[in-house]
């Protein structure tokens, strides 16, 4: 199952690099996103060449649906319980691997997942690789009910953070709001930097209204980056990133 040319090398260097990680037997966690979608494909090659007997729990309805239209049977979390690994893409890595994720609104599933994961592997293009996190809006999964409370509560929490005066944007889909797999909705918060990501995570996780964030902090064991020329670049928490260097790379 071979994907076509017009799929981004990088992410697929990636996907392929996590994809040779999956050991038979094995209980997997399958991201959200474009990266993990080409990494589901890339699964379903192996396991239809092989015949690897594996374990799926889906983050999202999308990969869930991706998943069984390529042949592999996706049982919910609670069916499986813990998982070997869990391969996920991410909006933003820093050099403790430190993650923004949720661009694709699925961050709630996505760190319940990885949260029952042994393993969490990220897979993403040198973009994602930052010195700090926050030029990616972080989302913020709210409830629907005293949503425009939950909003001022955040406003506020920015201000003590000294992160004030910036956007707190409601995500849309067209014109409606947009509704999470969990029927709730998003806030994106346009931070530019995040100087203090375990302040705000705490702060975040203390509202009330809040779900959950997208602050992935201390999550990911091993980010594999993959490169334009087919090559990757694997990330252990806390080595040295030469984040300007990768972020260069794919340009
Ligand atoms: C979805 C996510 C995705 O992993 C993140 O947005 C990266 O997506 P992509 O691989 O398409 O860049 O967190 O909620």
């Amino acid at each position: 199952m071979s994907q076509s040319s017009q799929v981004d090398p990088a992410k697929l260097a990636a996907a392929r690099a996590a994809v040779a990680l999956v050991e038979d037997g094995m209980k997997l966690g399958l991201g959200t996103g474009s990266t993990a979608s080409i990494m589901v494909r890339e699964l379903a090659g192996r396991v239809a060449r092989e015949g690897l007997k594996l374990r799926f729990a889906a983050t999202s309805q999308a990969t869930a649906d991706l998943a069984e239209s390529l042949g592999l049977r996706v049982e919910t979390l609670d069916e499986i319980g813990w998982l070997d690994m869990t391969i996920d893409g991410a909006d933003e890595v820093d050099p403790h691997l430190h993650l923004i994720k949720g661009g694709g609104g699925a961050h709630l599933r996505e760190k319940v997942v990885a949260a029952a994961s042994e393993r969490m592997v990220v897979i993403a293009d040198p973009a994602k690789v930052v010195e700090t996190l926050g030029a990616f809006p972080l989302p913020v999964e709210v409830l629907s009910f005293g949503f425009e409370t939950t909003r001022r509560l955040i406003r506020k929490l920015l201000d003590t953070l000294e992160l004030g005066e910036r956007d707190v944007l409601q995500r849309l889909k067209g014109s409606d709001p947009w509704v999470t797999d969990e029927g709730n909705l998003i806030l994106d918060l346009h931070l530019e930097v995040i100087p203090d990501p375990a302040a705000l995570a705490r702060g975040l996780s203390c509202i009330p209204g809040v779900v959950e964030h997208g602050l992935f902090l201390g999550m990911c064991d091993l980010a594999i980056i993959g490169r334009e020329d087919g090559s990757v670049v694997e990330l252990a928490r806390d080595a040295d990133i030469d984040a300007d260097m990768l972020a260069h790379e794919g340009e």
